[in-house]
């Protein structure tokens, strides 16, 4: 599959790069935004600089200002999607679509023939965002996440292979 040929960012001026540590504050504020679990500036920099990680950032403008990032871990031509967040302010304008279609690029250059992921059940976005990029749901997981107000929600394990 050729992810650039399925995707096409509506707003001119997005730039997808490899991310470093030295992004890390920027990453942990565009998640704090998007998930109830915060990670941690000191958490995304070790993550970040883990030899089987391989993080993409989506830039506004050139390399300034991240409006999103893909962090994913990937072992023996496997990839999991760990995390995939756009700061809200930014959402709904096709960034999310370019930052997936990079990041499944990248992965592929890197050596993984199938991707998973874990997405909460309610979250139609991303939903809609990763089944147009070719996953599949494989599975469910009940009381997988906890909310903020303690209750809990379905997990949907989703699968793609990149050929
Ligand atoms: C999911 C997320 C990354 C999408 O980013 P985005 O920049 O808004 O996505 P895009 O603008 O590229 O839209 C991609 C697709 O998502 C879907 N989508 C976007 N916003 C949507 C909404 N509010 N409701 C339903 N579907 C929506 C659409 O199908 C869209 O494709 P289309 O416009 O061709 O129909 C973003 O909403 C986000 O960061 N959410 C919080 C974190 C999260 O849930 N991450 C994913 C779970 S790991």
């Amino acid at each position: 599959m050729i992810f650039r040929d399925l995707f096409t960012s509506r707003r001119p001026g997005f730039h997808v790069a490899p991310l470093d540590g030295d992004h890390a504050a920027a990453a942990s504020a565009i998640h704090s935004a998007s998930f109830a679990r915060r990670w941690g500036t000191l958490e995304l920099e070790r993550m970040i600089a883990t030899e089987t990680s391989h993080t993409d950032g989506i830039f506004i403008g050139g390399d300034k200002k991240l409006a999103g990032f893909a962090l994913s871990r990937l072992v023996a031509g496997e990839a999991e999607i760990l995390t995939l967040a756009v700061e809200p302010a930014t959402r709904g304008q096709g960034a999310g679509r370019a930052l997936l279609s990079t990041h499944l690029e990248n992965l592929s250059r890197a050596g993984a023939r199938v991707v998973f992921l874990e997405v909460d059940e309610g979250n139609e976005s991303a939903l809609a965002l990763y089944s147009r990029a070719g996953f599949a749901e494989i599975g469910r997981r009940p009381g997988y996440y906890t909310k903020p107000d303690g209750t809990v929600a379905t997990a949907i394990t989703m699968r793609a292979t990149l050929d």
